[in-house]
């Protein structure tokens, strides 16, 4: 049997987040180019090659799997896919080896094709997704996204709602953009029953805007929503970096993700396979192991685990990840986001 998964600061790791492909069909400022390039199709990784680099994770003690992208549900065959995975989370099954099992599968999306998908999600066993909305108004909806409608994903975010899903909203706050916005972001999640979770902007790939100009540290903004909504502690927890507090006028929760400001790294129980089946030990480092390079050159499951073992050991400390309005600094990865999944 294979050993689980722990690093050399004794970190162990039991969430892998996928990124099922590189594209979208939104262009999210803080994410992506204007004129973004995507990767041939044959350099992603098909679904069984996805669904094998899964189940090797799942053997090493992973019980958590988040599919991510760019845009998941962009994907053709995202469904099947979906219900593949689904197997995954039920004990007695018997045509994969029974020694691993997940707790949870989940998905990020910007929502937009919620509306075609989020029944096959929940038939598949996900029972929380989140959702991508950085503006409730529609022209800074698609000033923001460069394609996207506003419409579009308030429909998707109902259409998960009807199936059944729990809904985190995720949003990016950028000064400038959409900073007055989040108590209207509290009242309407309060209404359309989903949890809030924002989100400090990390500098990863080249966009065209400029990072220093949007960063917001968010302990400003908890701050400033104190003075008008009762935050009151808890210690909730999703598998994310995420640190929660419940809001008493709305009952539901209201998330910070503070990469820049407060990192989480010392607690970090992840690791990410990109959609080219690279293995990053860490959002902000450059540092990737091609598992997809021994699959595709015959290599065993045993070559993959070595493999894993020898990119966990150099799993840095901590990311290095950098925006500095001081000394003009921005530091970051020059890979995109949408390639790794956030
Ligand atoms: P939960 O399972 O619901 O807690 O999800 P999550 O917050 O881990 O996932 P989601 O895809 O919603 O990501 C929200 C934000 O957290 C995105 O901006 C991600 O890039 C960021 N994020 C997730 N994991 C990490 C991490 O390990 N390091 C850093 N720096 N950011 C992360
Ligand atoms: N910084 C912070 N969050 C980002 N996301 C995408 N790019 C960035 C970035 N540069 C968020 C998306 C999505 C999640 C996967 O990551 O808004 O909610
Ligand atoms: Fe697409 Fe999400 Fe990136 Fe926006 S943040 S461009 S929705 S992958």
């Amino acid at each position: 049997m294979q050993s689980s998964l722990i690093d050399r600061s004794g970190r162990h790791i039991s969430y892998l987040r996928v990124s099922v492909t590189d594209r979208c069909d939104m262009r999210c400022v803080y994410c992506m180019a204007e004129d973004m390039v995507f990767l041939p199709r044959q350099d992603v990784l098909d679904f069984d090659e996805l669904e094998r680099l899964c189940a090797i994770f799942i053997r090493r003690g992973v019980r958590r799997i988040r599919l991510t992208g760019g845009e998941p549900l962009v994907r053709r065959g995202i469904d099947d896919f979906v219900g593949r995975m689904g197997h995954w989370l039920q004990s007695d099954n018997s045509h994969f080896d029974t020694r691993g099992k997940l707790d949870e599968l989940t998905l990020t999306t910007n929502g937009s094709q919620l509306p075609a998908h989020a029944r096959a999600l929940a038939d598949a066993g996900i029972r929380r997704i989140n959702v991508s909305l950085d503006s409730l108004n529609s022209d800074r909806f698609a000033r923001i996204t460069r394609r996207g409608r506003l419409d579009q994903t308030l429909r998707g975010v109902r259409a998960a709602r009807e199936a059944g899903l729990s809904v985190r909203i995720n949003t990016v706050v950028m000064a400038g953009v959409n900073d007055d916005e989040l108590d209207d972001f509290i009242r309407w999640c309060g209404e359309t029953g989903a949890d809030l979770c924002l989100i400090e902007t990390m500098p990863m790939g080249e966009t065209g805007e400029d990072r220093r100009q949007h960063y917001l540290p968010l302990s400003d903004i908890r701050r400033d929503l104190s003075r008008r909504w009762t935050l009151e502690a808890t210690d909730v927890r999703t598998a994310g970096p995420a640190r929660y507090v419940r809001i008493a006028e709305t009952g539901h929760r209201l998330g910070f993700i503070t990469p820049l400001s407060h990192n989480f790294c010392e607690t970090c129980n992840r690791v990410r396979l990109s959609c080219t089946g690279q293995l990053y030990t860490c959002l902000g480092s450059e540092d990737a192991t091609d598992l997809r390079g021994i699959m595709r050159d015959g290599g065993s499951d045993d070559d993959i685990h070595t493999a894993i073992d020898v990119a966990l050991a150099h799993k840095p400390a901590r990311h290095d990840f950098l925006i500095s309005d001081q000394n003009g600094t921005v530091q970051g990865p020059a890979r995109h986001m949408s390639v790794t999944g956030g």
